[in-house]
């Protein structure tokens, strides 16, 4: 075959799962004689890989949309797509207010995509089912290729645990996990590429139940894989937080210092009306059995202001318990109503009071995130390191802690692991040098 390769751009919104999600699709449309492109102008297909979780991130993918019509006037060819949470949730709705999308697909059969494809010349393509057949059954082999020496790797998806303001037990359904040896394969396979550091991804990660250890389990059998230095996961549940898990922080050397859990509020009235099924005083003490096992973890969390009913008094509890657990990084957000959830439907907080707490929020999040920064001074930490710097002769890379870290490096020790002392804190960076 002479024909050139028809270009793939694929554009990436929300969390990480679907950063691995897009790299899978690009993977299977690469069986289709696709290569990816980085621009849209170029490319014979576009996909958006979309996310639901705020009224926001919808909407930006209609405007998105909006701002792709001249691509397809000026190409009538061009195939576009919509990926994703977005699609999984709107589904056939896209297709009316978007008569140029070729192909909806849900985030559980996007191993259908290359079939997908083929049909669209017999007209355009929906596909949101939640197949019984896994979608890694069918997209078992990664392609052999150099990777970066970070990777995410989704171990479980979907969740059932409904949150009341939560659309993901929707958009990814109930609660699966892939079978271990699937996952120590992936994992095998991604360090023979040149991986060293892997981020285990799920809805609800630490419910993973694919090894009969759980997650510390399938963690403890990672930990054995030769040439895979660094393991995290995310994102957790406090009430999956079991005792194997947080003894594997202080017992697996190869288990980063690093928790995101997310905690959503501070008081207790608002938690329970959220359906978090946990209370302040248990996540606190959580976080206490955590630091017994490992003094310096690092925690991070996300949180919900102005959820519907939530007083002054309910925000300061949530200002009062990020005071205790003192977060080294954080993820902050006004609620947004998500249609069919089941606090869409309750008397809603005024936006005004929503971004005033919120600022509040953010500025007592920014001070712990600089004050954790700047904890790191003077220790010596290991560094993974990814790429060159901005300036010359400089390299970046993650710290255990997850901290971004410049140092003077020679370039061939991107993808390896060196010992670096932190010199400086700036905002968003430390800085250090080789020891
Ligand atoms: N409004 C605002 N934030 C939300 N999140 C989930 N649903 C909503 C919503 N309706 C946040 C939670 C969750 C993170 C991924 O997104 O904090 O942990
Ligand atoms: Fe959403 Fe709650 Fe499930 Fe997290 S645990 S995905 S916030 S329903």
């Amino acid at each position: 075959m002479t024909d050139a390769p028809k270009k793939l751009f694929i554009k990436t919104y929300g969390c990480q799962m679907n950063v691995y999600d897009s790299e899978r699709m690009a993977e299977a449309m690469g069986g289709e004689g696709y290569v990816q492109t980085d621009s849209a102008e170029d490319a014979d297909m576009i996909l958006l890989n979309t996310c639901h979780i705020r009224e926001k991130a919808a909407e930006k993918v209609y405007s998105e949309l909006g701002r792709m019509k001249p691509l397809k006037a000026a190409k009538p060819d061009l195939r576009i797509g919509v990926a994703g949470c977005v699609a999984q949730a709107e589904g056939e709705e896209i297709m009316r207010r978007q008569p140029m999308v070729d192909l909806v697909v849900g985030p559980q059969s996007y191993h259908r995509l290359p079939e997908m494809e083929r049909r669209l010349k017999d007209g355009r393509q929906v596909d949101t089912d939640f197949p019984l057949e896994s979608k890694f059954d069918d997209l078992k082999q990664r392609p052999k290729m150099r990777r970066a020496p970070t990777a995410f790797l989704t171990v479980q998806e979907g969740c059932d645990k409904f949150c009341a303001f939560c659309v993901v037990p929707y958009t990814r359904g109930a609660e699966v996990s892939r079978p271990s040896d699937r996952v120590l394969a992936e994992a095998q396979a991604l360090v023979e590429a040149g991986v060293r550091e892997v981020t285990l991804l799920g809805q609800n990660v630490n419910a993973y139940h694919g090894h009969d250890g759980g997650l510390a389990g399938l963690v403890g059998e990672l930990a054995k894989i030769d040439g895979l230095d660094r393991i995290r996961y995310t994102t957790s549940h406090p009430n999956d937080m079991d005792d194997a898990l947080i003894a594997a922080h202080g017992d697996c050397e190869k288990l980063m210092p690093y928790l995101h859990l997310p905690v959503q509020a501070g008081s207790d009235r608002i938690l329970k009306a959220m359906n978090r099924k946990h209370d302040a005083e248990s996540y606190l003490r959580l976080i206490e059995r955590l630091r017994a096992a490992r003094p310096d973890i690092a925690m991070s969390g996300d949180f919900i202001v102005g959820f519907p009913g939530e007083t002054e008094e309910d925000f300061q509890a949530t200002l009062d318990l990020v005071e205790e657990v003192r977060y080294a990084q954080a993820y902050s957000f006004k609620y947004s109503t998500r249609p069919g959830t089941p606090a869409a439907e309750r008397a809603q907080v005024d936006e005004d009071v929503k971004a005033e707490r919120l600022a509040r929020l953010q500025a007592l999040l920014s001070r712990q995130q600089t004050e954790a920064q700047e904890a790191m001074v003077g220790r010596e930490v290991g560094v993974l390191f990814e790429k060159k710097g901005r300036l010359p002769g400089q390299m970046i890379g993650k710290s255990d802690h997850l901290f971004a870290v410049h140092a003077d490096a020679p370039e061939e020790l991107a993808g390896q692991i060196a010992r670096v002392r932190i010199t400086s804190a700036a905002p968003h960076s430390l800085t250090g040098q080789l020891v």
